[in-house]
């Protein structure tokens, strides 16, 4: 396991990454659900599934960094409470990232409809049709959904209060064209 007190560029890359899919993902989740049945609900259900399995695979090498590198230390004179809050909320954030994809996945598989990512590599399906279980993940997936759109408030909150407010360079951490020092 590797100290450091920057994250590395490929920790960064991935953070930027999977936030900007999630935020692809998430409102076109709640967009196409609404939709009649039609060629385009097809599409964009598609393109939804695409994202969330992109989404699945970062998480892993996500993962695979986390475990392999210590982050930076949180900002000291941060009270206890607040670091194993920060803490919590970051591996609550890594346990959503599988699971939201994997519950998609599995809904596609209960509900029988196959999930073809990227339009060419066909996923096997993870159990056999059935349409109560299928409905049941339907609800899964939004619940862990809106899991973590109330972490994401939290998470993004947070971040914004300690570099505009603390004032600690908290958000530069994972934004580095951000002027450290400007914060102090
Ligand atoms: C990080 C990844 C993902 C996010 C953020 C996400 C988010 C969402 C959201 C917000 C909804 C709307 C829920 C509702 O209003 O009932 C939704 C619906 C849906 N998601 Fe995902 N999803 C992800 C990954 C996946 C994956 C990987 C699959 C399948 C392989 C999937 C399949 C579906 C399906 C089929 C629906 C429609 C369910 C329905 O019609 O009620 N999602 N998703
Ligand atoms: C859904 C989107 C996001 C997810 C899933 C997410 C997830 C995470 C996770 C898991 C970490 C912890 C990294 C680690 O130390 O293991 C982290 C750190 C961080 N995130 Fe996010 N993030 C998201 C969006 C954002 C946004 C929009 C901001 C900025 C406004 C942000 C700012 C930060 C900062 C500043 C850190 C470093 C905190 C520290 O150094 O302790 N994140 N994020």
């Amino acid at each position: 396991m590797s100290y450091a007190t920057q994250y590395t560029r490929l920790a960064i890359l991935l953070h930027w990454l999977v936030a900007l899919l999630i935020c692809c993902a998430f409102p076109l989740g709640l967009y196409m659900h609404d939709l009649h049945l039609s060629p385009r609900k097809l599409q964009l259900y598609s393109y939804h599934k695409w994202i969330g399995i992109t989404v699945l695979l970062l998480a892993v090498v996500r993962i695979f960094w986390r475990i392999t590198h210590q982050p930076p230390p949180l900002p000291s004179g941060m009270p206890r409470w607040q670091q194993i809050a920060a803490h919590g909320v970051h591996h609550s954030f890594y346990l959503l990232l599988l699971a939201i994809p994997l519950s998609g996945w599995l809904m596609s598989s209960a509900l029988g409809v196959p999930v073809v990512w990227l339009g060419v590599v066909h996923l096997p399906d993870l159990v056999a049709k059935n349409k109560e279980l299928g409905d049941m993940l339907k609800v899964v997936h939004k619940l862990l959904n809106f899991t973590l759109l109330a972490l994401f408030v939290v998470h993004v909150g947070t971040a914004v209060q300690h570099q505009f407010w603390l004032r600690d360079g908290l958000l530069a951490r994972m934004l580095p064209f951000l002027d450290q020092g400007a914060g102090k």
